[in-house]
């Protein structure tokens, strides 16, 4: 039986693309059964930027809650917080001293931003020894991550060989499963749905929040309402293809060209599909979020089965050190 784990970032609640692209690929993956899998908030990983409290807190809830509202089933998948577990910085320390700082110059997370240094962190430079004690601390086999984590990941099987290589066979050296980006979700102005572009389509938003930003946010061309329009290429259409079911946008494209329907009822529809759609999730997702004790629940669950497992690997690792 093989070992997936995986790490998610907590940067705020989840939008359509987080989950088309990730939540719902991943909880399949995880419910696979011939897989043990491991899953975790990287909460520690986002402090190398935010630095609120409350702030932490609310985005590590908002991202558990969305992952438990999709039906992530926590009695299959150990489901925790990154901050829990708080040996893995312990593994995080011995893996930078046995990690070349030259090869830390060359990660990503840190090249980044090297032009302004002055906005660089110590956590944000030893970014990838953390998430290489993410990984080595749990003996994961397999890593699913995105292209943009592999870099990352070669980090981490280097310094898991490295260690081996002179301390003696330690760590499982992971091999990653890289995601399939070909369902890359565009936002309200047809730009790659991003928290960053402010373009999400958010699908816990409350009803009346989501219509003014659909209603705002997508630009439409000037067509009169009685012409016929071409669905294909519209940012409405594309969305609605992705929240609708086909006989729902097969109609849509139909009314479009018949002409006599506005982007107006177009957007009336996109919204009365993603509030429907999604209406038990959300329900689900506030449930949560008004519990933040059950949430806790749920993460301490997952916590105490992850250190049962790291234990063992860090005393392993203190071992070989001569600590
Ligand atoms: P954001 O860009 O909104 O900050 P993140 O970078 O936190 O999103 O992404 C979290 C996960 O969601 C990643 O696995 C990423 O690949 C996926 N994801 C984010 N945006 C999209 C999108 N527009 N289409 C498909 N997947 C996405
Ligand atoms: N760095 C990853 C990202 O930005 C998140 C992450 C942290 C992670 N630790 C991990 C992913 C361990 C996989 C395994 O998406």
């Amino acid at each position: 039986m093989a070992r997936i784990l995986t790490g998610i970032q907590s940067t705020g609640t989840p939008h359509l693309g987080n989950l088309l692209g990730a939540i719902r690929p991943a909880i399949e993956l995880a419910h696979q059964s011939e897989n043990e899998s491991f899953l975790f908030i990287a909460d520690m990983h986002s402090l190398t930027q935010v630095k609120e409290g409350a702030t932490l807190r609310e985005n590590t809830y908002a991202v558990a809650a969305a992952w438990l509202a999709f039906g992530l089933d926590t009695e299959r998948t150990v489901f925790y917080r990154q901050s829990d577990v708080a040996e893995v910085t312990e593994l995080a320390w011995y893996l930078n001293c046995f990690f070349p700082y030259q090869r830390l110059t060359l990660a990503h997370s840190f090249k980044d931003k090297a032009d302004r240094l002055e906005d660089v962190n110590g956590g944000l430079f030893s970014y990838p020894m953390l998430m290489a004690a993410d990984i080595l601390l749990y003996d994961a086999d397999f890593v699913p991550v995105g292209k943009d984590q592999l870099q990352h990941l070669e980090m981490t099987r280097d310094v898991a060989s490295r260690f081996n290589h002179k301390m003696g066979e330690t760590f499982v050296v992971p091999k990653e499963l890289v995601r399939d980006e070909t369902q890359l979700i565009p936002g309200l102005d047809g730009e790659k749905m991003s928290k960053s572009k402010g373009n999400t389509l958010d699908i816990f938003a409350d009803p009346s929040a989501l219509k003014k930003r659909i209603n705002k946010e997508i630009v439409t061309d000037a067509t009169p309402l009685e012409e016929p329009k071409t669905p294909e290429g519209s940012v409405i259409y594309n969305l609605y293809k992705l929240v609708a079911s086909n006989d729902d946008v097969a109609r849509m494209a139909e009314s479009l060209r018949a002409g006599g329907y506005g982007w107006g009822h177009a957007k009336k529809a996109l919204l009365e599909a993603v509030v429907d759609g999604f209406a038990s999730e959300r329900e689900e997702f506030n449930r949560w979020m008004s519990d933040k004790g059950a949430l806790d629940a749920e993460l301490a669950k997952g916590a105490k089965r992850a250190q049962e497992v790291a234990q063992p690997v860090l005393n392993r690792v203190r071992e070989k050190i001569g600590f």
